[in-house]
Order: C-alpha cells, then sequence, then structure tokens
C-alpha cells in the first residue's frame, strides 16, 4: 500500500530513503539528468534521475511521458535551489529504483494549460481533467461540507433517511424527468425533483427530525448555478415554527463556516420579501455591495415628459440605480448595450442621466424639467460624476430590470468585494403568483406551504395578499436554500386547493395518496433544503456549478464522457412496450 504523500516531504526526510507513487506532472530532461514532478492526490515531489544513482534502467527514465503512472523509490535531499511556490520545495528525491506501472497514450490535450482547451474536451476527458490540483482541493472540500452537515444534524437528533429514486412525480413545478416500467408497460416512474412528499410523510410517521443528503433531478433550462441532476441537504422537523428551522439552519450555516473557511457567522440578517424586491430588484440580493433601487415615482408624477407620465398614469412605477462616481466610466455605447440587456426582462427601454460638473447631461436632461431634475438631486444624494439609470414600467418589470443591471454594473466596475460570505434570510414570500400565460394564481412554492396565520382568511377572496411561512437563505445572491412551514391542517389544505382551482379530481390524481395521509393525525411540521452543490461552488469561489460535480452535464443535459443520453436497442424498447416515433 501507498505509505506516504508526495506533498509531505520536508527537510527533516533529507538522508531517508522512501517509495513514492504519483503521477508524471511535467518532466525536463537535462541531458543526463531527470528531473520529474510526481504528483499525487496531496501535491508535487521533485523527483531527480541520473545515471550514478539509478540502478535501474535510466533509458526508462529518459522515455517517461506525461501522465505515466510510476512507483519511485529513493533518497530525500536538499535541493540546490528551493521553490518557494511548492509545500515540498526545498527539498527532492534521488531516484534509485524507477517502475512504470503504467504508460500514458498521448494527452488528447495539455493538461497543464490552465483554461485553454474546450471545455468539451475537458468534460469528454472528464478523468483526466479531474487530476488537476484544483478538482481535488473542491471535492475535498465538498466531502468536507458534507462530513460537517451530518456530523451537525446528527448531533441535534436528525435522522438520515433515504427515499426513493423511483418515484411519482413530486410538486417542484419543474418538468420531471421519467423513467418507463417494464413490467407495467405504459407506466413510468418520475425521478424526485425533491423528496419534499416522502420527507412530509416521515414527519406523519413520526421520526420528527429528518435529513438526507439527497440526489433531485429536473428537467429544466440549465445555467451556470443549475445542473439537471443535484444535491439538496433536505431537512424536515415537526413541532416547530419558521423561527425554529431558521435557528436550526443558521446552526448549521455557522459549523459549515468555521469548519471549513475557520469563519465566524455572527447572525444572519433578515428581509422581506417585498423589501428585497422594492430594494435590490431580486429575490436573492447580493448584500455584499449597496446601490439599492429608489423609487422616483412621487419625483417625476405629473413631468411633461410623457414617457414618465404615461406609465405613472397608467399605474407604473420610475426606478433607478445611482452608480456613485462612475459616470465617465459608461460612454453612449455602453449605455446602449446596458438597455438591450434590460429587455429580456420585458423593460422598454432605458433612460439614464449623468450629473457632471454641477449639470444634468443623459438621455433625458433636456426634456425633464430643471425643477425636478434638482429635486432628483436632492432625493437621491447625488455627487459628482454620479449616473442614474432610470426605468419606468409596471413594478415588478421595473424591479426585476433594475435588479439585473445593478448586478451588472457592479461586476463590471469590480464593485463587488472579494472573501465576503453574505448570508440573508429572505422571508415572507407571496403565496401565490399570477401567471400570465395560464391567467390564473399559482402556487409561489407548493400547495403545501402554510400561508401566514393573519392570511389565512384572504386565500380565497384576496390571493395577491396572501403570504406564506416560507423563507429562503441567500449567499452572496444566489438562492443557496429555500423552505416553508406546511399545512397541517385540514381545513387549511382544502382552502389552499380550492384557492388554486384544484378539481377534487386533480387533487387526487396529483396528491392523493399524500392528502391521504394527511388525515392521519399529521403533526405541525416544516423544513427547508440547501441546495448542495451551489454552497460548496460559492465557498470554493467558482461561479461554475461544474467545477464542484464530479461528472457534470453539460447545457443539454448530456455527459460528454458516457455520452449519456443515448439511443438504447429495439430489444430494450420492445421489452418496455416503447416505439420512438420522433427523435428530432
Ligand atoms: P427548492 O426548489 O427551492 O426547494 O430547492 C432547494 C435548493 O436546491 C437548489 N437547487 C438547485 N441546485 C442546482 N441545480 C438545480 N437545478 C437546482 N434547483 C434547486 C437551490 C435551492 O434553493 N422541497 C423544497 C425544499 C423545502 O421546501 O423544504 C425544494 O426543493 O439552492
Amino acid at each position: 500500500m501507498k505509505k506516504f504523500n508526495n506533498n509531505d516531504f520536508r527537510i527533516s526526510d533529507v538522508g531517508k530513503e522512501f517509495t513514492v507513487y504519483g503521477w508524471v506532472n511535467r518532466m525536463r530532461n537535462m541531458g543526463g539528468v531527470i528531473f520529474v514532478d510526481l504528483r499525487d492526490r496531496t501535491g508535487l515531489l521533485q523527483v531527480v534521475f541520473n545515471k550514478t544513482s539509478l540502478e535501474s534502467d535510466f533509458a526508462e527514465a529518459e522515455n517517461l511521458k506525461s501522465e505515466y503512472c510510476l512507483k519511485i523509490t529513493g533518497t530525500i535531499q536538499k535541493r540546490a535551489e528551493a521553490n518557494p511556490n511548492l509545500a515540498t520545495g526545498e527539498v527532492e528525491m534521488l531516484a534509485k529504483n524507477l517502475e512504470i506501472l503504467s504508460s500514458s497514450a498521448e494527452l488528447p490535450y495539455n493538461l497543464y494549460d490552465d483554461g485553454k482547451a474546450l471545455e468539451n474536451t475537458t468534460l469528454k476527458y472528464r478523468y483526466l481533467e479531474l487530476r488537476k490540483d484544483k478538482y481535488h482541493r473542491i471535492l475535498e472540500s465538498r466531502a468536507k461540507i458534507m462530513k460537517s452537515i451530518r456530523e451537525y444534524l446528527d448531533n441535534n437528533g436528525f435522522t438520515e433517511i433515504e427515499t426513493p429514486i423511483l418515484c411519482k412525480s413530486t410538486p417542484e413545478g419543474a418538468r420531471d424527468y421519467i423513467v418507463p416500467s417494464r413490467v407495467n408497460k405504459g407506466s413510468f416512474y418520475a425521478l424526485p425533483q425533491s423528496p419534499q412528499i416522502f420527507k412530509q410523510l416521515l414527519m406523519v410517521a413520526g421520526f420528527e427530525r429528518y435529513y438526507q443528503i439527497a440526489k433531485c433531478f429536473r428537467d429544466e433550462d440549465l445555467r451556470a448555478d443549475r445542473q439537471p441532476e443535484f444535491t439538496q441537504v433536505d431537512m424536515e422537523m415537526s413541532f416547530v415554527n419558521e423561527e425554529d428551522i431558521m435557528n436550526t439552519v443558521e446552526g448549521l450555516i455557522r459549523k459549515i463556516m468555521l469548519d471549513v473557511k475557520g469563519l465566524s457567522i455572527g447572525d444572519i440578517p433578515r428581509m422581506k420579501y417585498d423589501d428585497a424586491m422594492n430594494f435590490y430588484g431580486s429575490d436573492k440580493p447580493d448584500t455584499r455591495f449597496e446601490m439599492k433601487l429608489n423609487d422616483i415615482t412621487e419625483v417625476l408624477r405629473g413631468t411633461v415628459m410623457n414617457m414618465f407620465n404615461s406609465v405613472i398614469t397608467e399605474g407604473g412605477v420610475v426606478k433607478c440605480i445611482v452608480v456613485k462616481n462612475n459616470a465617465d466610466k459608461y460612454s453612449r455605447k455602453d449605455i446602449d448595450s446596458l438597455t438591450e440587456s434590460v429587455k429580456v426582462f420585458g423593460a422598454k427601454g432605458l433612460a439614464y442621466l449623468k450629473y457632471e460638473d454641477g449639470i444634468f447631461t443623459g438621455s433625458i436632461a433636456k426634456n425633464v424639467e430643471e425643477e425636478r431634475l434638482n429635486n432628483l438631486k436632492e432625493v437621491l444624494g447625488l455627487e459628482n460624476n454620479d449616473l442614474v439609470l432610470i426605468i419606468a414600467d409596471k413594478l415588478n418589470i421595473a424591479n426585476t430590470s433594475l435588479g439585473a443591471l445593478r448586478i451588472n454594473v457592479a461586476k463590471n466596475l469590480n464593485l463587488i468585494p472579494d472573501g465576503l460570505f453574505n448570508f440573508l434570510w429572505v422571508t415572507d414570500f407571496p403565496a401565490f403568483e399570477w401567471s400570465e400565460t395560464e391567467e390564473r394564481y399559482m402556487a409561489c412554492h407548493h400547495p403545501f406551504t402554510m400561508p401566514k396565520d393573519e392570511d389565512v382568511d384572504k386565500l380565497l377572496t384576496d390571493k395577491a395578499h396572501v403570504y406564506s411561512k416560507a423563507y429562503d437563505i441567500v449567499l452572496n445572491g444566489y438562492e443557496a436554500g429555500g423552505g416553508s412551514i406546511r399545512i397541517h391542517d385540514q381545513e387549511v389544505q382544502r382552502k389552499m386547493f380550492e384557492a388554486l382551482e384544484l378539481t377534487e379530481e386533480q387533487i387526487k390524481e396529483k396528491f392523493g395518496f399524500f392528502v391521504e395521509a394527511l388525515k392521519y393525525g399529521t403533526p405541525p411540521h416544516g423544513g427547508l433544503a440547501l441546495g448542495l452543490d451551489r454552497l460548496v461552488m460559492i465557498l470554493n469561489d467558482t461561479d461554475n456549478i461544474k467545477d464542484v460535480i464530479a461528472f457534470p452535464k453539460t447545457q443539454s443535459a448530456s455527459c460528454l464522457m458516457s455520452e449519456a443520453p443515448s439511443e438504447v436497442t429495439e430489444d430494450q424498447l420492445k421489452d418496455l412496450g416503447i416505439k420512438v416515433v420522433d427523435n428530432k
């Protein structure tokens, strides 16, 4: 068995003989002397081969290539010139014996030239890509985070329970991955979008505190922070209120941050959903920097400028962000590209003002009355070289557009400080959201989310103003987790279904067994799920979720390495009673 880590050799080992194992990271042949950086999972050790000390065939050392897998016996000696960039930089091994355990074919891309290979190539040869130190450190950190989570939850009376992967559809709202059943032809399982229903059933079953590091599957549009197959730290507790769950999760986060980052996290601040939307234009505000949204509707109400006035008289708003001391960084062209960027959020346009040397310039400077401009200066506290980006629209469009601009501008101007981990609770989510396509109110979370006590009476009369006992935990502008208190009261559940306009048949078909279970003495309960991949991603300072998953999928949900998904044989299809009619 391999006994020593390549990264552990120090000056105190000089003169001693060891056997080391690893891969050729880089080699230099200086003619008669060969230097090999021997890599194992811990790091690099420089090994020197020369004809006098090497007892095995020197030609073998001369023929070594990148990624050959080796066993070397030799003596540690002090390096003539230390390498301060390596932990083992003061020493090297003088090789006595070389054994090639395995040769390597020519590499399909340069493993040592970080970032130059196409991502698709690195995904195809993921096992090679994973040899890089970066991935070893990240996946070790992931394991450490999972260990820390298990320790905390075990110590707090949680039981780890596995729930099925072959399930009936769950109510998380994305598209399901489905699996055909061979023994029940024409019937399908759904892969769980989360263990939501099962964990609630475990509360019905009296487990009181459940957790699971659970695989979840969602067939949805993928982004840099989304994978079709991802991992949740899923929790549920009985006999608790919102406060209890948030405190338990805060304790968990404190432990993770201390164990993994050595950081003490204080109380996590809270913000109501409405405030998050109004001030940050997002339900996951990045609070590492200010640049809040301002409502300037009242300043502009009645202006001669029709663009604003018509929006205001139709019940819309005028909102803005102020980019402090950076007006000179934004040319007309830059503003045009910002304007393009907000169109995807439904904004019709973007107005701007620059305040420089006591003078307003910009798209609306000439059209808005001087008095109002001065008023704006006052209200917004404008100073020299400030840029004001303004959107007049329906409230939600103005908010989301400015929220996105805020992030965009902050990234461009490098306004987001490094090394901060800003956790934030976003609470009091609305229970319903209006669906333009379906022209009805839909559940924001799922139909089992408990409305706020004071809003239960509004369930059937005033859906727009029903808030729920739901909360998200946000980290640096990412939704790191979310959960809620669930409905345990049959009467409230009935009202909720009615509010969602679900018929008896639909309820029965979608959640029949679950609704049945809730009839038998359901304890008050609630929970939360953390997105483990996102948490690992942020704690490891990357914005690409693929970096923290050993074998991730591409944007089109395929694995380039194993070539999944792939066609199956005719026989397999026949067994399943399936005919593929269109594979385009
Ligand atoms: P939710 O749908 O908010 O809640 O998911 C919880 C957390 O999981 C992470 N997440 C994802 N991570 C990577 N790729 C994805 N496609 C993806 N989708 C979600 C996010 C998110 O905050 N059952 C409820 C939890 C509960 O109510 O207890 C649920 O699944 O970080």
